[in-house]
């Protein structure tokens, strides 16, 4: 379990992985989108699926753990916001996943792990290069909020960030070394 002065290597690997495997999703996700590169297309759904299981292993780990303590440094205003976006991170990480197979699998396009079917493709017998929604309105509403919350990920990633740097070199308060398995 985690303690106020060193965090466990479960909270330390989880957040690491699951934290590059987010931004590298998202760079994969907004590339391929815009420069239209379908090939890239089953491998960002691919890894998508593969970081939902270890998302699903740091949620419960979260539950039976609770939050990390909250260190000195910084306002009262400070440690609200890092909640609020601790809390907004943590959701996106769930929230893309499920908003992402939404799209995918209720649109008819598929879902498949490396080649491994989940959800099989359908497509109209007079127009078999267009997918055909197994049920529309769940495959927009999923579409709507991967590129959505997708932004917002973004700008919540940014504060994060920020905030650990300025934690690291303003308050000097050790945040960052903690998450990176020193004890402060
Ligand atoms: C290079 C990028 C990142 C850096 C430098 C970073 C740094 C940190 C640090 C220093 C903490 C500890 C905060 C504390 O002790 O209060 C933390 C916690 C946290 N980070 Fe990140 N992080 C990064 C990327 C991400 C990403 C991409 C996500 C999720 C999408 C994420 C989600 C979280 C969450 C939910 C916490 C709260 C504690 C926990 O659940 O383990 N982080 N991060
Ligand atoms: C697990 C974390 C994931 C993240 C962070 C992520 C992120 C993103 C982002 C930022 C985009 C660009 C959105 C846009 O501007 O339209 C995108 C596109 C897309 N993602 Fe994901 N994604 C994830 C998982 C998944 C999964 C599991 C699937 C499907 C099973 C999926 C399917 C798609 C599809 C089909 C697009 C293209 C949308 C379009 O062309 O309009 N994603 N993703």
């Amino acid at each position: 379990m985690d303690q106020p002065s060193k965090l466990s290597p479960l909270t330390i690997t989880l957040h690491w992985l699951v934290g590059l495997g987010m931004i590298a999703l998202t760079a994969i996700g907004l590339y391929m989108s815009r420069a239209e590169v379908w090939t890239l297309y089953p491998i960002h759904k691919s890894i998508g699926l593969l970081l939902f299981v270890l998302i699903l292993a740091r949620v419960l780990w979260r539950i039976k753990n609770g939050w990390p303590a909250q260190l000195a440094g910084g306002s009262k205003l400070e440690h609200l916001l890092a909640k609020l976006v601790h809390w907004l991170l943590i959701t996106a990480t769930l929230a893309m996943p499920i908003s992402g197979l939404m799209h995918s699998g209720a649109g008819g396009h598929g879902v498949a792990v490396f080649g491994l079917q989940i959800v099989p493709s359908q497509h109209s017998a007079d127009k078999p290069d267009q997918a055909l929604p197994y049920n529309a309105g769940v495959a927009e509403l999923g579409e709507a909020v991967h590129e959505w919350l997708g932004y917002l990920l973004i700008l919540a990633l940014i504060l994060h960030v920020a905030g650990a740097l300025k934690h690291h070199w303003v308050y000097k308060d050790g945040v960052l070394r903690r998450m990176l398995g020193q004890r402060v």
